[in-house]
């Protein structure tokens, strides 16, 4: 099995095991740790329909005993006992057919997720940006769950009804060869017929997964967005954009539903048996065949039902699940550029950070930071000014390559950050973002979240560093209230400092804090300086910021203007030196 190797930021180490070149190659590598379910499958899929044309063969033994000069009715009881238990024998297989095809969906889709779920969490904030979420929720939903249906019923029914296609072409010659002609006709004309409606098919079916894939990036935007939706009164557009999604994912389904509809198999079943009975009824009255054979063919020719019952919306089911399997891969194939560098540092970090002739722009668009050299001793406090756009969130993210650079050299330690283990890069590194995310989880669990093993003593020192003791017992369930239950939401301010709780216990060498849009009042304002300050003892940091007290006290201050130093120093230097500076504390 050839393995693709895909440039991920965490492989997360487990072995890929599948085949990643083309969607039915991945599935078909998927099933290849259950073949046991597969036999299971197939052998009941035989069983059965050789069990089902078991029946019309004992039929038409039994019209042959009764239509003999002298009818024989003791052969009628071991006939009806014998299709009895063959039935219930039959009943057994089927059930293990349908069992293994259910295993196997259920397998499928189990092990599908979980490889979908380890690459997304691998993958790089490049690719995290660039990427709907939604589009990834309906990927790997439902389209998940369709690979699913395209086993069961999907594959089972594909796989149950093809045998009762082959059991005609080894009953019939049983009672003349030439009765093989009907179903050999049938078969070639089922076949090429469904050639062409798969043809056809796969196109619309990769239509209707898209389309459903774009109604679900929107409404998982405008439900993300649903403060400003209802804040500016688009609720009437919303719906509007919703509804014409909405049509278009109908449209493709309806056409998926209309050629279904014009599959010509039914058509060809009724003409496969009336040209097999006349066939048959010639060769009765030609003398070549007696009257059981027949019943018995004509019930064979009935088994020809199956497959052409199954083949409208079984083959289209499987073209579903390609369709989503090629999605799936999709997104799972999509290259990441960053590397996680197994093999580079992992030793402790003392945090002196320097950049040389730095420029970076985002994979879409114009260089945001622009040759940008400066250096930071251990332990230094630097503040980041400038308008908004100029590219200060993005310069911080550079430290623990959040984003790569394009050119030049990020240092940290003196060694350049791509040399790193960036695991162990990222983990001495904390980045308090400008929006702060908090998980559906009890605070504690908020505030642990870089160090899952924290006792409750060391969660609570943190939170009092960080000054949120006081407003999380405010709350009734204290540390284990939930966010987002029960209405519980923190204020900018509450986050802000839940985020520095979090950064005292992970105890981080170099610290990023993005404040730049906090507009907080004096009381609080005062609770957050003294925690940061908290923070920034003894480790590096980072400021983004607009406050002026942090910016004076500030070991070293920039000034970033689109994307470029304006001005770097200390307070004193940059009052006497930069007139931007100084503009900013004369207001
Ligand atoms: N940008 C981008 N893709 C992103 C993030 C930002 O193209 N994923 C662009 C923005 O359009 C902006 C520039 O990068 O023009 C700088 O953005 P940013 O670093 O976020 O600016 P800040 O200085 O942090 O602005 P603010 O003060 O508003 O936070
Ligand atoms: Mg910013």
């Amino acid at each position: 099995m050839s393995t693709v190797s895909i440039p991920a930021e965490f492989t997360l180490h487990r072995k890929n095991l599948f085949n990643r070149t083309t969607a039915p190659r991945w599935i078909a590598s998927h099933i290849r740790p259950y073949l046991w379910i597969v036999v299971m499958l197939v052998v009941g899929a035989i069983g059965n329909a050789a069990l089902a044309a078991y029946v019309p063969v004992l039929t038409g033994d039994a019209f042959n005993a009764m239509t003999q000069p002298k009818p024989d009715t003791s052969v009628l009881l071991p006939l009806a006992l014998t299709i009895g238990i063959s039935q219930i024998i039959r009943g057994v297989l089927q059930l293990g057919r349908n069992f293994g095809a259910e295993l196997l969906a259920q397998h499928m889709e189990r092990d599908i997720r979980d490889e979908l779920y380890l690459s997304l969490l691998g993958k790089s904030m490049t690719f995290h940006s660039l990427q709907p979420v939604g589009d990834t929720m309906a990927r790997s939903t439902n389209d998940v769950r369709e690979v699913n249906y395209m086993f069961s019923p999907g594959v089972n029914l594909v796989v149950g009804s093809f045998m009762f296609l082959v059991m005609p072409f080894l009953a019939a010659p049983r009672y003349h060869p030439s009765l093989l002609l009907t179903p050999t006709i049938f078969a070639i004309i089922y076949f090429i017929a469904l050639a062409r409606y798969l043809k056809t098919l796969a196109p619309i079916t990769d239509e209707v997964r898209a389309t459903f894939g774009d109604m679900n990036t929107h409404l998982s935007e405008s439900l993300d967005g649903v403060e400003i939706v209802k804040g500016s009164a688009q609720e009437v557009a919303e719906v509007d954009r919703f509804v014409s999604n909405a049509r278009r994912v109908r449209d493709a389904f309806v056409r998926q539903g209309d050629l279904e509809g014009r599959y010509i198999a039914m058509l060809i079943l009724g003409a496969a048996y009336a040209g097999g009975l006349t066939h048959a009824l010639l060769l009765f009255r030609a003398g070549e065949i007696d009257l059981g054979a027949v019943i018995a063919y004509f019930g064979l020719l009935q088994l020809l039902g199956f497959p052409t019952f199954t083949s409208t919306w079984a083959y289209s089911q499987i073209s579903s699940g390609l369709s989503s399997a090629r999605r799936i891969l999709e997104l799972i194939n999509r290259e990441t550029h960053l590397d996680q560098n197994a093999a580079g540092l992992t030793s402790a970090m003392s945090g002196e950070v320097e950049f040389r002739n730095v420029s970076f722009a985002y994979p879409t668009g114009d260089p945001v930071v622009q040759d940008v050299s400066f250096k930071v001793k251990q332990g230094q406090t630097v503040a980041i000014v400038g308008q908004t756009g100029a590219g200060k969130t993005s310069l911080v993210k550079l430290i623990n390559r959040t984003y790569d650079i394009t050119s030049g050299q990020v240092l940290v330690d003196g060694v350049d950050v791509r040399e790193w283990n960036l695991a162990s890069l990222r983990s001495q590194i904390s980045i308090i973002e400008q929006d702060i995310f908090l998980f559906s989880r009890s605070l504690s669990d908020n505030i642990a979240f870089g160090k899952p093993e924290a006792d409750r003593d060391e969660i609570i020192s943190a939170s009092k560093a960080a000054q949120a003791d006081d407003f999380i017992h405010d709350f009734d369930q204290g540390y284990d209230t939930v966010v987002g239950e029960r209405g519980v939401t923190l204020s900018g301010g509450q986050r802000q400092r839940i985020a520095l709780a979090r950064a005292f216990l992970t105890d981080p060498r170099i610290l990023v804090l993005d404040d730049s849009t906090s507009a907080i009042d004096s009381a609080t304002e005062d609770k957050i300086q003294r925690a940061i300050s908290n923070a920034a003892r003894g480790r590096t940091t980072f400021i983004i910021t607009h406050r002026l007290s942090q910016i004076r006290w500030a070991d070293l201050i920039i000034v970033f203007r689109k994307g470029k130093i304006a001005a770097i120093g200390t307070h004193d230097e940059l009052m006497k030196t930069s007139e931007a500076y100084s503009r900013i504390f004369r207001e």
